[in-house]
């Protein structure tokens, strides 16, 4: 009897600590990430798999994460994850590389076809730097099959000799200035090169770059429904920035109109430096140093895109400062967003990827042409410079393979006119630079613009720049 009830007892304490320890981990989980809406863990093993699916027999593919860039002395600027790396785990922390194995490998007695390497938890560091998840949590956290510290990996645990290729990005070791704080992935760098090279195995990044193309091109729905939450939000920063405009405005304030509305709406970043190039300033394609004060007689290029879970949008407008175009800027205005939806028109399932740019570019130099700006259309290049289509994704300019349109793949079009001060024409022209561009989704049918909630005809514009702002 005694034996029994102590029996009982033993049981009951080893379900208390396995329930406490449970509650343990999921306490950590909802203090280390606070965000609901996130990549599932069914879509990154999917991803895994569809990259898995383009390696060859025998073959292993290595992605690291990003190192951590040093801005100067104790300060860092903001960590930012390999998009692959975060395409196939979700997993936000630098100090991490994953390995993905064509088929499984015997690692530590087990089976496995990925192992996803991390950095420890380290109280002294977290207090610092906030909570790191740990190899004890990150299996439930991502669904991941395997999972080691970085630091006490050992590659000797691998056996290299199973391997015909070694799809990898070549070792980028940091500068000494940020040797401690990229410790771990340098070290596993460094002892990676040193195998590879002693093994003499031959690693490749070309296919790796090919590989993330092809699987990251078209969109998959959890990934449309963060794609357009960003540019949602983005419009919204268009639209509060047209009520807002007005003369003596500086270009930083029209920028922060626009962050503080991303901020807002639970974007992370932007997802590249906000462009608000006014007057002269519009005719600079990737302006960012923003300081220009504003006044009634400059149009205002906003180029702008939120960052939400990793996605990034990619929005452009062009505005009157004074909510109403001129006569020169309604004209020019207007032959940008004729190309553009020529371009748009074209952005259809298997078509050519340059097929956009051929529309928008042939009704420019016409334009341009009848204007009298361009004597032949061949000169077309000197007042749109750049191209019209990018994809877009996790990357501003996003990987895709170029070739023929795919469903579900999301491209921009964006045309652009820029008439810099001296250009060989009348200078009624001069300071004028109009981009339109807009996010559009490939589908079996008509393109889909997922950015027109931002007015974009000269009227939408001048009625929204009449209403009253909160700003
Ligand atoms: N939004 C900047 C670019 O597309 O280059
Ligand atoms: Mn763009």
């Amino acid at each position: 009897m005694k034996i029994k009830s102590s029996i009982i007892t033993f049981c009951f304490l080893i379900s208390i600590s396995g329930s406490a320890q449970e509650d343990a981990v999921q306490k950590h989980l909802d203090l280390y990430r606070y965000d609901k809406d996130v990549l599932s863990n069914e879509f990154t093993k999917d991803r895994r798999d569809a990259l898995r699916n383009l390696m060859v027999d025998n073959s292993v593919a290595i992605i690291c994460a990003n190192p951590i860039q040093n801005r100067s002395n104790d300060v860092n600027f903001q960590f930012h994850q390999h998009p692959n790396l975060y395409y196939l785990t979700g997993f936000t922390e630098p100090n991490s590389a994953l390995i993905i194995f064509k088929s499984p490998v015997l690692y530590k007695g087990s089976y496995t076809d990925e192992i996803l390497l991390l950095q420890n938890r380290e109280p002294s560091s977290e207090i610092w730097d906030g909570r790191r998840l740990g190899v004890e949590n990150v299996k439930e956290f991502t669904g991941i099959r395997a999972a080691e510290s970085i630091r006490n990996f050992k590659l000797s645990e691998i056996n290299w000799s199973n391997f015909n290729e070694v799809n990898y990005e070549a070792a980028n070791v940091m500068l000494d200035k940020n040797r401690k704080v990229n410790e771990d992935l340098n070290d596993f760098k460094v002892q990676l090169t040193k195998l590879l090279r002693k093994r003499k195995i031959n690693a490749t990044s070309n296919k790796l770059n090919n590989f993330f193309s092809i699987i990251r091109e078209v969109k998959l729905s959890e990934e449309l429904t963060f794609l357009q939450k960003a540019i949602d939000i983005t419009c919204s920063a268009q639209i509060e920035l047209m009520k807002a405009l007005k003369d003596s405005m500086a270009e930083y304030q029209t920028e922060a109109i626009v962050e503080y509305i991303f901020k807002d709406q639970g974007a992370e970043y932007p997802g590249f430096p906000s462009i608000q190039g006014g007057g002269e300033n519009s005719c600079v394609l990737h302006y960012t140093s923003n300081r220009k004060v504003l006044h009634n007689h400059h149009l205002l290029v906003s180029d702008i895109g939120a960052e939400y879970r990793g996605y990034t949008a990619d929005v452009t407008r062009t505005l009157p400062v004074d909510g109403v175009f001129s006569e020169e800027e309604r004209i020019i205005y207007n032959l940008v967003l004729k190309a553009q939806n020529a371009g748009i028109r074209k952005a259809v399932a298997g078509n050519p990827f340059r097929s956009t740019h051929e529309a928008t570019t042939e009704i420019i130099a016409d334009g341009l042409l009848k204007l009298g700006i361009i004597t032949d259309k061949k000169e077309v290049r000197k007042y749109f410079m750049h191209g019209t289509s990018h994809y877009l994704g996790l990357d501003v300019h996003d990987l895709g393979t170029y070739g023929p349109l795919q469903v579900g793949s999301v491209i921009t079009v964006e045309p652009g006119i820029y008439i810099a001060e001296g250009s060989d024409c009348d200078s009624k022209w001069w300071n004028i630079g109009v981009r339109i561009e807009d996010d559009i989704l490939i589908t079996e049918d008509e393109p889909i613009n997922l950015s027109k909630a931002a007015p974009r005809t000269v009227e939408e514009i001048e009625r929204m720049m009449l209403l009253p702002s909160k700003f």
